[in-house]
């Protein structure tokens, strides 16, 4: 009994001394992050932008450490402040632990690119307590557009291509075509997305009353694009059309060459060698006169 009542004790005084340190040493509350609940968050930045995130609002002064694991496509990294100052930087890129004028604490992302794209985890933990936060960062690429008419047998195909952007675009038409437009998507394997949509025209429809709409999260407004018959195709139809004159013109010069050629050997007047002789004897005739 008694033995027992001492090992009690014992524990009871094991536990509380645990917790007096657990409530006076702060670092130790880092234990109970385990625990806590993370607060997950989805940003999206537009590329090329400097970005901030924060994970608390504490200032510097409460602040035991914070640590900033950041798990990317390529590379798992990790960013920490510590209160002596003795933080790490192993992703070594640029990003950094910066504090406001009000002392709060922030991680500081520049130029943000596509690389940039991952999970950004920060834990903190200040005098009193910690914070959690699981936050997905994105990246906001604007796509390349383009629109064209196509001929496909004796119909015409109108094409729009928001290429390479980030998220997907949404392309729609002015109006309808002879069936629902065809929507071709590509994934690259760096995260960007082409969109191609392709709408096969009525016969009856004028296609300069054509337009394309392409949205996309990076602009206010969405952009419009007339589609017209490809530059290369009316490239090609001029390459054509010079080689075709430029081989009459040669067929041209080639013939006149020839006649060039022949006539010296004949006379100057290549059709009067039959009235040569008249000529000749009339010339005579008249020589014979004069002398
Ligand atoms: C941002 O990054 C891109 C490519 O990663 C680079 O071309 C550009 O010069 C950078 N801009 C700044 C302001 O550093």
């Amino acid at each position: 009994m008694r033995t027992k009542r001492v090992y009690r004790t014992w524990i009871y005084t094991v536990v509380i001394s645990m917790f007096e340190a657990w409530t006076q040493d702060a670092a130790i509350n880092h234990l109970i992050t385990i625990f806590s609940a993370s607060v997950n968050r989805d940003v999206a930045f537009n590329l090329g932008t400097n970005i901030n995130l924060t994970c608390t609002n504490k200032t510097r002064a409460d602040i035991v450490f914070i640590i900033w694991e950041i798990h990317l496509k390529n590379k798992n990294c990790k960013i920490s402040f510590v209160n002596d100052n003795s933080g790490i930087d192993s992703c070594k890129d640029g990003k950094s632990i910066q504090k406001t004028s009000t002392g709060q604490l922030y991680l500081h992302v520049p130029n943000l690119s596509a690389d940039d794209v991952g999970l950004y985890k920060c834990e903190s933990v200040y005098n009193g307590g910690n914070e959690n936060y699981n936050i997905k960062v994105a990246v906001t690429v604007p796509p390349v557009l383009s629109a064209w008419l196509e001929w496909k047998g004796n119909k015409i195909v109108a094409l729009c291509r928001a290429e390479r952007g980030t998220p997907v675009a949404n392309i729609s038409w002015s109006y309808g075509g002879s069936s629902e437009p065809a929507v071709k998507t590509q994934l690259d394997p760096d995260g960007f997305v082409t969109v191609e949509s392709h709408l096969e025209l009525l016969e009856d429809v004028c296609p300069e009353e054509l337009t394309c709409i392409v949205q996309h999260r990076f602009w206010d407004q969405e952009k419009i694009l007339v589609p017209e018959l490809r530059e290369e195709n009316s490239t090609l139809l001029w390459m054509r059309v010079t080689l075709v004159i430029i081989l009459t013109l040669a067929g041209v010069f080639l013939l006149a060459l020839k006649t060039c050629r022949c006539s010296p050997h004949n006379t100057s007047q290549p059709k009067i060698p039959a009235l040569d002789l008249d000529n000749n004897q009339n010339g005579r005739k008249t020589d014979d006169a004069n002398h």
